[in-house]
């Protein structure tokens, strides 16, 4: 039979409750499939940081590489300082697996409700760049602490980086509603700005059929909110599509449902898929969190690995609970958990 050898990283606090049920929900999407889910946990986060001083180790990295991809909860903890878990775990996995293209999608399924009160039809794609940008961490800072304190983050972009995410971005237009959108800020950051602008224009050259739009990405926020339904697939960089994908989740029903892959499209690496949220500690360690997010990142993962069926069975069972949510009253981490491994298994 055929194995699915997965790497799981739980992470940090809610990390350790959502992972447990989208685990779940992929052994029950593969049931009598024939394919046998194998998983390693790997102690990765404030844990083992507090036990050891470590955060990701050259070993780690040369483990996780084996496998065929990696399911991650959240990382980032009150008690370490912020940044040491969010650049030296998740942003090197990122950077390590070459995770160039960080693959966002919002949908808001019948049933579920927006803040906005007409959203219309909310369907679109945000590929956000994930390996350059302003999280390359080419900065620095001097005279820490005094008055004459100056940081700096200087933005990463190349025109490899930048072509081989718009590229893939075309691609994914092309199979669904033709139109992308490029979001940056080409009037103030004139020199990224331009080179992704000019990418953009030469690639859209080979693709006479999708559409080609731009918005500066303030803009972008405004249309989000008061115009979703404009959007197909949306190409960005690194900080702006993060930005741009919190915005996204809770338009989109909110943080708990927004899902993510970021994939190294060579197969250099293995890919990785993790909720949009974090590790929420606000909310940690009390049965609250919703794990539908991190379902819906395992269907993304199994149509990357070419289990489409099992995949739509997986979005199928949550669009069902989705539908019969509001009625249903407050649930566990686990109930919704069950809900959906129930829904999975008659999809
Ligand atoms: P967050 O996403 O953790 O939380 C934002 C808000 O959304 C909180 O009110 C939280 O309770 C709520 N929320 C998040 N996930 C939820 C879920 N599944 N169900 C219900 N409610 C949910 O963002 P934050 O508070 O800015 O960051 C907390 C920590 O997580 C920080 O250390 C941050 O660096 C880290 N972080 C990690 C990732 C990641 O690992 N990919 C992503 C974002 C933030
Ligand atoms: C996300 C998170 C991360 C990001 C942080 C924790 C490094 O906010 O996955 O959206 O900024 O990419
Ligand atoms: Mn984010």
């Amino acid at each position: 039979s055929t194995v699915l050898d997965l790497a799981v990283i739980e992470g940090d606090g809610i990390g350790h409750e959502v992972v447990p049920q989208g685990l779940r929900v992929l052994e029950a999407a593969l049931e009598g499939s024939g394919i046998e889910v194998r998983t390693t946990g790997y102690d990765l986060g404030a844990g083992r940081w507090h036990r050891t001083g470590e955060t990701l180790t050259d070993q780690d990295m040369e483990a996780l590489a084996q496998h065929d991809a990696i399911v991650l909860g959240a990382v980032g903890d009150p008690d370490v300082p912020s940044g040491v878990l969010e650049r030296g775990l998740l942003l090197k996995l990122r950077f390590g697996f070459d995770h160039f293209v960080n693959l966002r999608p919002t949908r808001l399924v019948p049933g579920v409700s927006s803040p906005l009160a007409d959203p219309g039809e909310v369907d679109f794609l945000v590929v956000r760049e994930g390996t350059e940008g302003p999280y390359v961490g080419n900065g620095g800072a001097m005279r820490v602490g005094t008055d004459l304190e100056v940081a700096t983050e200087v933005s990463l972009n190349t025109a490899v980086g930048v072509e081989r995410v718009v590229r893939y971005a075309f691609a994914q237009a092309e199979r669904r509603r033709k139109k992308l959108t490029l979001v940056h800020k080409h009037n103030v950051l004139v020199h990224a700005g331009h080179l992704w602008r000019r990418i953009v224009e030469r690639v859209g050259a080979e693709h006479p059929d999708v559409a080609v739009d731009y918005a500066h990405v303030d803009a972008a926020t405004i249309y989000m909110v008061t115009d979703p339904s404009r959007f197909d697939v949306i190409v960005t960089d690194n900080l702006f599509g993060d930005i741009l994908t919190d915005l996204a989740a809770a338009i989109g029903g909110g943080i708990g449902l927004a899902a993510s892959a970021n994939i190294n499209p060579t197969g250099d690496f293995p890919s990785m898929f993790e909720p949009v949220h974090g590790s929420a500690p606000d909310i940690a360690g009390q049965g609250l969190a919703d794990p539908t997010a991190t379902v819906l990142s395992v269907a993304l993962l199994l149509d990357h690995l070419g289990h489409a069926e099992a995949a739509g069975r997986v979005r199928a069972a949550v669009d069902a609970d989705l539908a019969v949510r509001a009625d249903l009253g407050a649930r566990s981490t686990s109930e919704v958990g069950n809900a959906l491994v129930a829904a999975v298994r008659s999809a």
